[in-house]
């Protein structure tokens, strides 16, 4: 079959590999129709989180099943129709029953410990994200091995197209997650740093919670025009951390934001100074957005951190977080934890998710697709890809 292989930093190409098979009773194999490029992916295509050897990428996909493996029973069919959510997690274990399938402790057996630390004891496995996080080949491709398949895949009603909800199985959830973790109510005001596919998820949950205020930050004009545009929010065009933060106390009396949101990880655009601060002190990339939301949010507020942080960090403004009583939260989302309910959402029509697409392009063109969403040209916001 083809497949999206990473081979190196900034190097994917589609290559004939062996077809995935049933290697568990519990597998499934499906036929991949929709797949999309996450900001977690270009992680991986940078280089940042290393993988030594050939894999296929891709946690956001969806299709048909072709085959399933003798202990999947009458939970799937040959022919449903799927989407997959992104955590490869077996439904069972502590941690899976207690809506925690990022942290599995089945599926990701070669690397998984208690001490999420920088290179070993990592949580549960991840589609296609290396092999630290599992090793298991990912949805950018014709088929894929669906592990735990009785529990994972969710079947898709047969009036909504894959576009439609194609995003159940990693964005629409995670930006979800990132306002559930705040326990919004209604009323709040919210600030969002990143305004890319997850910023814009986060925004579009926001106001499903019943938010006040929906105000997201970006560097990029273009992106806080999409936002504008498909999440109906105020934005913020980012310069520097110190006028972020002043903007949206500004905005609210001068108590800063009851949630920040933080939707851009330890990669956001940096310029010569914060990559020679990131060397000297042996980090990769930067906590700055991280730092500007613990300013922007208002005492005793809730700061969520979906963005991706992959090493430790000198500096981490602890006594700000133990003054100003600020609730922090973080990590791989429980997708399966929000999934049905969101489908639900997107069924009544309560929330449109395929209004982020920009590019929709074929498998055979994804290493064009990493390179245009990676670095911003064509307006790019999300690709899509059809194998
Ligand atoms: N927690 C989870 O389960 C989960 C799931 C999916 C994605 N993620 C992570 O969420 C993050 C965002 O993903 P995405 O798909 O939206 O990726 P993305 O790369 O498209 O979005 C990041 C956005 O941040 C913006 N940005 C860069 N520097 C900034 C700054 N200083 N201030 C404000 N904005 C800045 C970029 O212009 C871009 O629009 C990534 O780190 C990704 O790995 C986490
Ligand atoms: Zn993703
Ligand atoms: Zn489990």
């Amino acid at each position: 079959m083809k497949a999206l292989q990473i081979h190196g930093p900034k190097d994917v190409r589609v290559d004939t590999v062996d077809d995935p098979k049933i290697e568990d009773a519990r597998d499934a194999i499906i036929r991949v129709t929709s797949t999309a490029i996450c900001g977690s992916d270009l992680h991986i295509y940078n280089g940042s989180l290393p993988q030594p050897r050939p894999m296929v990428l891709g946690h956001e996909f969806m299709g048909i099943v072709e085959e399933v493996g003798p202990g999947v029973g009458g939970k799937l069919a040959v022919g449903d129709r799927v989407v997959v959510p992104f955590p490869v997690a077996c439904g069972h274990c502590l941690f899976c029953t207690h809506d925690l399938p990022g942290h599995c402790e089945n599926s990701n057996p070669e690397h998984y410990g208690p001490e999420g630390g920088v290179a070993t004891e990592k949580g549960g496995a991840l589609f296609g994200y290396t092999d630290l996080y599992g090793g298991y080949n990912g949805g950018q491709a014709e088929y894929v091995r669906v592990p735990y398949a009785d529990y994972g895949p969710r079947k898709v009603p047969e009036n909504l197209t894959d576009e439609q909800v194609l995003f159940l199985t990693d964005i629409f959830p995670t930006g979800y997650s990132g306002i559930d973790w705040a326990e919004v109510k209604g009323g709040e005001f919210i600030a969002i740093f990143g305004a890319g596919p997850v910023g814009i998820m986060a925004a579009k949950s926001a106001w499903l919670r019943g938010a006040a205020r929906v105000v997201i930050v970006d560097t990029q004009q273009y992106r806080l025009d999409k936002a504008k545009q498909t999440a109906n929010c105020e934005t913020i065009l980012w310069d520097d951390n110190k006028q972020v933060v002043e903007a949206i106390r500004a905005m609210t009396n001068g108590y800063g934001a009851d949630v920040c949101v933080e939707a851009v990880g330890f990669e956001p655009d940096r310029d010569l100074i914060d990559r020679a601060k990131a060397v000297i002190n042996f980090e990769k990339g930067s906590p700055k957005v991280l730092e500007a939301c613990m300013s922007a949010v208002k005492r005793g507020g809730y700061v969520t951190v979906l963005g991706v942080y992959a090493t430790p960090y000198d500096n981490f403004p602890i006594s700000q977080f133990f003054d100003k009583g600020i609730i922090l939260r973080g990590g791989q989302a429980p997708a399966h934890k929000h999934i049905d309910k969101l489908m639900g959402y997107v069924a009544e029509g309560k929330v449109k998710l395929d209004d982020i697409i920009t590019h929709r392009l074929p498998l055979s063109k994804a290493a064009h697709g990493y390179d245009i969403f990676r670095n911003k040209k064509d307006n790019c916001v999300k690709v899509v890809l059809t194998p």
